[in-house]
């Protein structure tokens, strides 16, 4: 997000086209109705250590429905309020605080930029809040996420509460505000499927590098520079910890701590992603390090990779979600029992989860401001039918343990996963993520290629 001059302006501009961000407004006002407020406040910023501080991340909510970038802020929607629906509050400018940690929008520079209706300093929230509450019969919030502000909100109910006597009329039902911006943010707009389309671009250019930097005695930590090297590069973050795995440590689900070294004969896990403009992507892709896969790791990867492609089969409209984990389970059992890591029946190993002991994890999630993104998998008790706009990871993989006693020796300390991002489209999905090297066959090419 450009920042404009903050230099104000008498006149009003000409009227700008909706923003998305105001269009969402709107459609989370009608959702809410004329008699509720929605309160979504910014992220907090995390002390790391002392007085340095994690990098700010804004909160996924008030970022779809503003774009605002800055800490201690809230935003209140009103809906149907004659004197502005959609109130911002911020940071006032401050050329002191500004001088050490950068510029602010301040209010003004807040309405001209994020187009909001009105805006305040965020220290008046105290006086103002109270008075918007007071005749709103539903407050849409989300209780329980940030302690510090719940009991803040309590208090200006409380507020309002007291003043029952004089004629107030205090709130009184409280609603959980996932259960309606969730639904909005699991459908992806155009815009937003641009930004995620250049995530999954910048992503699989990092993958790239790491395979090309890949080699016996590579540490995981240095594949990790050579991935975030390519985010950073394009003015992406990473949408989570990068986990690179060599050999058994490709068993650790969430692995990062990323300090071991890939021997010759190795196969690397990596599952990384950038962040664009707060939209994630989210590869995985297991590769070996020396370039060629030994028969037993490519068994293994062609297993993964025919479960990737079974339950992409099902990613259309009209199917089911747990169609999709359903048919990497079918395939990755069948292929269990045939390389003789199981023994019994297929409808037993699936139906008592028996394959659950190389498999521990779901085939996917929704995937978007969160890399585990927001949105039902289950309505009313059924398993979500899919819709275009919806996009998700499938993300099968097969784990054997280093020290499993009961498969042959080939198959110890094997980790594999594949995964993909994928948009359900009313035709064929769209694999975002498409351009990467992603079986056997096309790894060992792409990595004798980039050896020349
Ligand atoms: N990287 C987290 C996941 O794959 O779900
Ligand atoms: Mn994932
Ligand atoms: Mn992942």
């Amino acid at each position: 997000m450009a920042r404009t001059s903050r230099t104000s302006t008498t006149k009003a501009a000409p009227r700008a086209p909706v923003s998305p961000f105001a269009r969402r407004r709107k459609q989370l006002m009608r959702m809410a109705g004329e008699d509720a407020i929605v309160i979504v406040p910014a992220a907090a910023e995390r002390v790391r250590s002392r007085d340095t501080h994690f990098p700010y991340r804004q909160d996924s909510d008030l970022l779809y429905l503003t774009g605002f970038p800055e800490p201690d802020a809230v935003l209140a929607l009103i809906p149907g309020r004659r004197h502005g629906e959609a109130i911002l509050f911020c940071r006032e400018r401050d050329p002191e605080r500004e001088g050490w940690d950068g510029p602010r929008f301040g209010p003004e520079g807040a309405v001209e930029t994020f187009g909001v209706d009105d805006a305040y300093p965020v220290t008046d929230l105290d006086d103002i809040l109270p008075g918007l509450l007071e005749g709103r019969s539903r407050v849409y919030y989300h209780f329980g996420r940030d302690a510090e502000f719940d009991l803040k909100l309590i208090g200006w109910l409380n507020r309002v509460r007291a003043q029952v006597r004089s004629g107030a009329q205090p709130p009184h039902e409280f609603l959980e505000l996932g259960h309606l911006l969730d639904e909005l943010r699991l459908f992806k707009d155009a815009g937003e499927l641009k930004l995620m389309q250049r995530a999954a671009d910048i992503s699989v250019a990092a993958h790239q590098a790491a395979m090309r930097a890949a080699r016996p005695g590579v540490a995981e930590y240095q594949l990790q520079a050579e991935l975030e090297y390519v985010f950073r590069r394009h003015g992406a973050v990473p949408a989570y910890n990068s986990i690179v795995g060599a050999g058994p440590n490709a068993c650790v689900l969430h692995y990062n701590a990323n300090n071991g070294t890939a021997r010759d004969g190795d196969l690397v896990l990596i599952d990384a992603g950038a962040e664009v403009d707060g939209y994630a992507s989210d590869i995985t892709r297991t590769f070996p390090a020396n370039g060629r896969f030994t028969p037993a790791q490519r068994a293994l990867h062609d297993l993964v990779r025919d479960a990737q492609a079974a339950a992409l089969a099902q990613a259309r409209p009209g199917t089911h979600w747990d169609a999709i984990h359903e048919a990497a389970v079918a395939t990755l059992s069948e292929g269990l029992l045939r390389l003789g890591l199981l023994r019994g029946k297929l409808e037993k190993i699936i139906a008592d989860g028996s394959y659950k002991r190389f498999y521990r994890h779901k085939t996917g999630h929704w995937l978007g401001l969160d890399v585990h993104d927001v949105g039902d998998y289950r309505v009313d008790g059924q398993s979500r039918v899919l819709e275009a706009g919806m996009v998700f990871t499938i993300e099968p993989g097969l784990y054997v343990d280093a020290d499993d006693p009961t498969v042959d020796a080939k198959w110890r300390g094997i980790g594999i996963r594949i995964e993909d991002d994928v948009l359900i489209t009313k035709a064929a999905p769209r694999v975002l993520t498409d351009g990467l090297a992603r079986s056997a066959d096309e790894i060992e090419a792409f990595m004798a290629d980039a050896r020349g």
